[in-house]
């Protein structure tokens, strides 16, 4: 199968040296964030940060952010976003962010934009600092509301190594039990109808601002996401790579 990296070099190329530094997959719950991070950390072997993801790991544990998190998603509602900074200030403290990573679902309001903004600029000012500050490059990925839904209730996650499915547009090779690890695959709490239409309401009310935020500065790219995976991938390897070159 075609790689991101051979759709954009040619498969007999490698694919073209770039610090990838900070990048931003934006776009409503469904578009393939959590899909096409875990492409472009094989092509470039930075690490995904997923605060939906980090966050259901705190629910798993039983923290109280977690058991705060689980309250508030369930009804398709942000958790509120001093805690989600701090998370990703700690997660970005660890030595895997120094040639860059991929925030897979944040900034998710303008407030945390704004922190993110000022995070890095200060990093970029200390000494020593292991986060890589290279500005942004925020790719936002599109796909219209039908196509959401059926992505968003035909979901299956594997809970050993994550790879994403989906019963009607990515099934697995046997029903129910994923590819890589044998596991039963599961279903996400929030992947139900009815908390996708809230979920829609407050990625319109309080996500799509961060978007235009970013649509203001010089690094910013849009990609159809109604298109096969590795063509998504190809399309957000070459934005990357124009916006850095
Ligand atoms: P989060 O987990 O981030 O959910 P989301 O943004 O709603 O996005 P999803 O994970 O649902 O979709 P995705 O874009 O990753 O799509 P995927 O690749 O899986 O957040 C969950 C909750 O946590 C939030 O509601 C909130 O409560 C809280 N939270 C998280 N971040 C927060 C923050 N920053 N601040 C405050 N609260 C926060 O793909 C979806 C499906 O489509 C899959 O089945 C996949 O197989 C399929 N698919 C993907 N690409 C393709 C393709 N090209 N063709 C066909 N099928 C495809
Ligand atoms: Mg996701």
């Amino acid at each position: 199968m075609a790689t991101a990296a051979s759709m954009v070099t040619g498969a007999d190329k490698q694919p073209k040296q770039v610090v990838p530094g900070p990048i931003l997959l934006l776009g409503a719950p469904g578009v393939g964030k959590g899909t096409q991070a875990k492409e472009l950390v094989k092509l470039w072997g930075i690490p995904q940060i997923s605060t939906g993801d980090l966050l259901r790991a705190h629910r798993d544990r039983g923290t109280e952010l977690g058991k705060l998190a689980d309250e508030l998603m369930k009804q398709g509602k942000l958790v509120p976003d001093s805690l989600v900074n701090d998370m990703v200030a700690a997660r970005l403290l660890e030595p895997d962010t120094s040639r860059g990573f991929i925030l897979d679902g944040f900034p998710r309001t303008l407030p945390q934009a704004d922190w993110l903004d000022n995070y890095l600029k200060e990093q970029a000012g200390q000494p020593g600092s292991n986060c890589c500050c290279l500005p942004v490059v925020a790719v936002n990925i599109q796909v219209d509301y039908t196509q959401l839904l059926r992505r968003i209730t035909g979901r299956r996650n594997c809970p050993v190594c994550q790879t994403i499915y989906n019963v009607y547009l990515q099934p697995p090779r046997h029903e129910g039990i994923c590819d890589v690890e044998g596991a039963t695959l599961v279903q996400r709490s929030d992947d139900t109808e009815e908390c996708f239409a809230g979920r829609m309401k407050t990625y319109e009310s309080l996500t799509a601002p961060v978007i235009e935020h970013y649509r203001a500065l010089s690094r910013f790219a849009e990609v159809n996401g109604d298109q096969p995976v590795a063509e998504v991938a190809a399309g957000i390897v070459s934005s990357v790579e124009r916006l850095r070159g």
